[in-house]
């Protein structure tokens, strides 16, 4: 059995786990990855909608919830035959064969027969059946999805939907307090790494993502991966505040923003919570790689916690849909429920009602998601100015993105972005 039949048995698996139980992929990838095995997962989620309207057209009947891994492999063998340059018969052959390693042998003539029609076909007439399904396809999102993004950016939607579909860069974020940018960036130019500048004296773009710990300096803490948006987040950050500041980071695992401002050089009292203490692990182990000791860490539910307080700066990093980030997540457009989008925007609310709390007066919250919706951005942020008298809006300008009604919206369309909403919430003295 090659390496390649088991990378593609593989990802079907991965697929059967995202597509059946809503997994996100994330949870599912176990770090063990062949690059192969990568680029057929993360391929089948970004295009999902078009191959999976093509193998319905051609599947006769659906399949069973238990054989779903034998889908997630026809969906494998759809997409090298439609988004790769491997040729049709290694495509079919080496899927085909994937049938074994996944105990399923009686779906090899199934896989092949599909797999042979899809090969040789022009867009069958039965593509895209189900209502709303050749949107989906063009589009590769979801019904819901692409009509709340068209009617939320109406200038901008086909820009929108197409950038979503692309892949992310990868982009650095250098530690100052371990090497200067200008140093690290030569590091990378010994090593052959090109690279491009962005706005930040920090910030790096790599012309071509490769793993972290390929780069020079990953073990020396000399560099953190952080997409361009989030640092233009943590730059905000180090503007708003001074020596001597208390700052609760309160959903802050991973870390990224709270590490960014850990390198501003300035003199913090830093709190940083989290919910999860798996989260709180990944955050303590990056902290380690890169240096940094100087804050606080609290495990505890953030629409709960009594403080101590005041402090003069919060960070509300909340939890979210992670629309902006389907170029990173394609999962996201597969397993997200507007259900779960609207669980989401009550939790942010719950968050920031309680982290209101414990703001000094005079002082300011930043609220930011990673979410392209409204129903978690302005929303959000409307519904908590209507009940409380003592917030106001101060004015945020980044150099890319847009002005919203309440605060600041960036956009995948910009491809060093992520897509991140921010505003920034005062308390009135
Ligand atoms: C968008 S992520 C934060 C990313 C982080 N700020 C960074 O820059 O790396 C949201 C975080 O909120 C945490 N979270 C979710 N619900 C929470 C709650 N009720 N209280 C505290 N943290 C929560 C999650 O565990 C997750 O780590």
């Amino acid at each position: 059995m090659t390496g390649q039949v088991n990378d593609r048995a593989k990802a079907a698996r991965h697929l059967a786990r995202v597509l059946g139980r809503g997994t996100s992929l994330d949870n599912v990838l176990n770090g063990k990855e062949s690059p192969l095995c990568l680029e057929l997962t993360y391929g089948c989620l970004r295009h999902y909608f078009s191959l999976a309207a093509a193998l319905d057209a051609r599947l006769g009947r659906p399949l069973r919830d238990k054989d779903l891994d034998v889908y997630g492999l026809m969906l494998v063998g759809a997409y090298q035959l439609q988004r790769t340059r491997i040729p049709a018969h290694a495509a079919i052959n080496e899927t085909v064969a994937a049938t074994r390693p996944l105990r399923k042998p009686w779906a090899a003539g199934l896989v092949n027969g599909v797999l042979r029609k899809l090969a040789g076909a022009s867009p069958s007439p039965g593509d895209a059946q189900q209502p709303g399904s050749a949107d989906a396809a063009a589009s590769e999102h979801p019904p819901w999805l692409r009509r709340r993004l068209v009617s939320e950016y109406p200038d901008l939607a086909s820009a929108l939907l197409a950038a979503n579909n692309q892949r992310a860069p990868m982009s650095l974020r250098v530690n100052r307090t371990r090497i200067a940018p200008d140093r690290y960036r030569h590091a990378l130019r010994q090593a052959a790494v090109s690279c491009t500048p962005s706005w930040l004296p920090e910030s790096v773009i790599l012309d071509k993502p490769q793993p972290a710990a390929s780069l020079p300096g990953y073990q020396e803490g000399w560099f953190a991966v952080q997409d361009i948006g989030g640092q233009l987040v943590g730059d905000l950050m180090r503007g708003q505040l001074q020596d001597g500041c208390r700052v609760l980071d309160a959903c802050a695992a991973p870390g990224g923003k709270l590490f960014h401002l850990l390198e501003a050089g300035l003199a913090l009292d830093v709190t940083a919570l989290d919910i999860s203490s798996t989260r709180l692990v990944a955050l303590a182990d990056i902290a380690q790689r890169l240096g940094h000791a100087q804050f606080k860490v609290v495990e505890a539910d953030a629409t709960r916690w009594q403080g101590p307080g005041p402090f003069d700066f919060v960070l509300l990093d909340a939890p979210c849909s992670g629309t902006g980030t389907l170029r990173r997540h394609p999962d996201i457009k597969v397993i997200r429920t507007p259900r779960q989008v609207a669980r989401a925007a009550a939790l942010q609310a719950a968050l920031l009602h309680n982290l209101w709390r414990l703001l000094r007066p005079g002082c300011t919250l930043l609220y930011c998601t990673c979410s392209l919706l409204a129903e978690e951005n302005d929303r959000v942020v409307e519904a908590f100015l209507n009940v409380s008298g003592a917030a106001g809006i101060a004015p945020i300008a980044l150099p890319t993105g847009r002005a919203t009604a309440y605060g600041w919206q960036m956009l995948p369309t910009e491809p060093a972005t992520d897509g991140f909403y921010l505003a920034l919430l005062e308390k009135k003295p």
